[in-house]
């Protein structure tokens, strides 16, 4: 640093300025850095910006700006400065973008300053924490990433309520990073539900079920629409919770449904579904495959009756005149809860079996929509080997909970927003298409979904004891 006695001295004026250009500099690419590194930069805009500097330097705009400014005899002849001059006009709105982030980050820097002051986040040295870069989600979800000043994450979330309320913000969770030495703090300006009851499943329409609640809204899907769904991510998410209340909903609403359901790791508590009528549970890797493996002439099956029923697809098929929901096939669920089980299984015997299971699997992912099939499947590992890629690029809806790491994050969502969740159960994104929305899944828990099958099973134990639809593989 610059000694302000030394303010006449000239040299030290010069060296004055160079530090400050060079701040100046090295501030302006780290913006553009920031930018192209955490997907900040409006490129559509900074595009059009663009192009109409081109459109200004072939049209020769800049001569004529010289010139209006008296430096026409400084306009750019030799070739580095013509270059230069060029790259000026030709990424002018990449240019104008850094030079806003800028000015807007000192503007943001300054309020922080006040906001953290207030809430007690001035370190020993009497540093503050300082804006590192600001990125939106979506629309509803927000990041600051900020510089920790010789702060803890203890303190951080200590001030949790100052900033809350000095921001008018509601703060899901403070991220460290000791090797930047940064904190992100995620937040919204709308607070996000803690815990959402599955309150009444008969209110849903038949075939739709509740994704979630976002800050702001209610999510419902309907199957017809997202016909096949993949569920990822790190143990205790709360994908097998959200299976449950998936199935026991259209259990309940779905009529003329049946489901298999393959169970590899106890976690969809199977003894719930036993007895229902309708539902046929496999609970280890060979009767799964041995399963699938029969299916591989039922989805054909299927979709020849609808053929022949000149059916478009299943839709079709049941809305049909001559319907009969006796005789013609259901709609089907398969639901596979720990897929990486299925497709990781070491057991060289059953080598055959397996790949015959992951060929239905990709089939039913490629054509059971129209055949009325769904395929259900929940995941930890959602890479290439402990998912087959060809199911995966087949399923339309994707609810991805908390990952452990950017790259299982990619591999799902086609970014790092799983990590960046929250680590709280049930809190996912919800991604069709390339809309993606941050939102907190039902709960039913265990005794609550045990009262809602009761009727199920009793009209079945009623209907026909001998009859036993419902088996149980072992
Ligand atoms: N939507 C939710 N709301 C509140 N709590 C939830 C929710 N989902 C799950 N939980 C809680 O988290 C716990 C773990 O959930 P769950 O067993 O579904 O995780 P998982 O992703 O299936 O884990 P694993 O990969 O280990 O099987 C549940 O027992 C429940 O207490
Ligand atoms: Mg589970």
């Amino acid at each position: 640093m610059l000694n302000t006695d030394d303010k006449k001295d000239p040299r030290i004026e010069f060296a004055k300025s160079i530090e400050k250009v060079v701040i100046f500099v090295v501030g302006f690419f780290k913006e553009l850095y920031l930018g192209v590194r955490h997907g900040l930069i409006p490129w559509g805009l900074c595009g059009i910006f663009s192009i109409l500097g081109n459109i200004g330097y072939a049209a020769h705009v800049d001569r004529s700006l010289f010139r209006l400014l008296h430096l026409g005899k400084i306009y750019p002849t030799k070739p580095l400065w013509v270059l230069l001059n060029w790259a000026i006009w030709a990424f002018s709105g990449f240019w104008a973008w850094a030079l806003f982030q800028m000015g807007f980050k000192q503007y943001r820097t300054r309020e922080l300053h006040r906001v953290f002051s207030e809430a007690g986040l001035k370190s020993s040295t009497g540093r503050l924490p300082t804006l590192v870069f600001e990125k939106t989600f979506d629309e509803l979800t927000q990041m600051l990433r900020v510089t920790i000043a010789g702060n803890t994450l203890e303190k951080f979330k200590a001030a949790r309520a100052g900033i809350e309320s000095n921001m008018g913000i509601f703060i899901d969770d403070f991220r460290e990073n000791r090797k930047r030495g940064t904190i992100d703090i995620i937040f919204s300006k709308n607070p996000m539900p803690r815990n959402v009851e599955l309150a009444n499943v008969a209110l849903l329409p038949p075939c739709k079920f509740l994704v979630g609640e976002t800050r702001a809204s209610i999510i419902k899907a309907d199957i017809r629409r997202v016909p096949h769904l993949l569920i990822a991510g790190q143990t205790g998410g709360g994908k097998s919770s959200f299976l449950r209340q998936f199935i026991t909903t259209h259990l309940l609403n779905c009529k003329n449904s049946q489901f298999i359901l393959i169970d590899l790791k106890e976690g969809l508590e199977s003894h719930l579904f036993e007895g229902i009528p309708d539902v046929a549970v496999y609970e280890n890797v060979e009767s799964a495959c041995k399963r699938l493996g029969e299916y591989s002439g039922e989805l054909p099956r299927r979709l020849n009756a609808i053929k022949e029923a000149n059916c478009l697809d299943f839709d079709s098929f049941c809305a049909r005149p001559g319907h009969d929901p006796e005789t013609d096939p259901k709609r089907e669920f398969i639901v596979v809860d720990e897929a990486a089980e299925l497709f990781l299984s070491s057991d060289r015997t059953k080598v055959s079996e397996a790949q015959q299971a992951r060929r239905v699997l990709s089939d039913i992912a490629r054509r059971g929509r129209a055949a009325g099939v769904h395929l259900i499947i929940s995941t930890q590992r959602p890479d290439s080997r402990s998912l087959d890629p060809q199911v995966k690029a087949n399923l339309p809806g994707v609810l991805c909970f908390q990952m452990a790491n950017d790259a299982s994050s990619i591999a799902v969502l086609g970014n790092g927003r799983g990590t960046e969740l929250p680590p709280y159960p049930g809190r996912g994104i919800w991604k069709v298409g390339a809309e993606m929305l941050e939102l907190q899944t039902p709960f039913l828990s265990h005794d609550a979904a045990v009262s809602l099958l009761a009727p199920l099973k009793k009209s079945s134990q009623q209907s026909d004891q001998a009859d036993q639809p419902e088996q149980k593989v072992q």
